[in-house]
């Protein structure tokens, strides 16, 4: 074990890193947003309690903020006295916990046991391979957004993925493909020309 000061938790997997820290003592990668803090503070004050505020205390902090970085992270784990790591496992195990900005169009490939056993990888490397993205990432337009989760729940439609709210099974990377291209030819539909590309009437 390092020489370096422990997290405030004690949990020796949460060491004080060095750089700039948040608040509870680990790095931070980004302030936290006002809004998100003080809507927190106001749950925790209307629900006194334990660790089983967490969940709802992320799907408030996601409610506001549309994702979960760390520095929120940090947050609420400082405020209910856990340790981040758990924080962590809690937000990675759930699918529908981002830890990026949602993207327009959010692609979730699931990597559970029945989906990898049928080749759900190829499923993403196909997304990857039109886009241009690995997953945890967002285009940067901003209008996809790729993700490998966890069991998705639908394990007899293997290999799985979600679009945003809807659940695709029995997918071949070419099904993958045209999905993306669909959304793709949908995007340039809706898209809004800049004020230079207009021509006047
Ligand atoms: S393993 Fe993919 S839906 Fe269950």
């Amino acid at each position: 074990m390092s020489d370096r000061p422990l997290h405030e938790s004690g949990d020796p997997s949460a060491e004080v890193l060095p750089g700039s820290t948040g608040s509870c003592g680990l790095l931070t990668a980004e302030p936290v947003d006002p809004l998100v803090g003080s809507r927190i503070d106001a749950y925790l004050a209307r629900h006194p309690g334990g660790a089983e505020r967490l969940i709802p205390l992320l799907h408030l902090a996601q409610a506001t903020l549309g994702y979960l970085p760390v520095a929120v992270q940090e947050q609420i784990a400082a405020r209910l006295g856990l340790p981040l790591v758990q924080i962590h496992g809690v937000v990675s195990f759930y699918h529908f916990f981002n830890t990026t900005p949602r993207a327009k169009y959010q692609l979730k490939v699931c990597m559970g046991t029945a989906c990898f056993v049928r080749r759900a990888q190829a499923l993403t490397e196909a997304i990857r391979q039109v886009l241009g993205v690995d997953p945890g990432s967002v285009t940067k337009d901003g209008l996809f957004g790729l993700d490998e989760v966890r069991c998705l729940g639908s394990c007899g439609m293997a290999p799985v993925l979600t679009l945003d709210d809807d659940t695709h099974g029995n997918l071949t990377p070419g099904d993958a493909r045209k999905l993306v291209f669909g959304l793709q030819a949908r995007a340039r539909r809706q898209r809004v020309p800049e004020p230079s590309e207009r021509v006047d009437e």
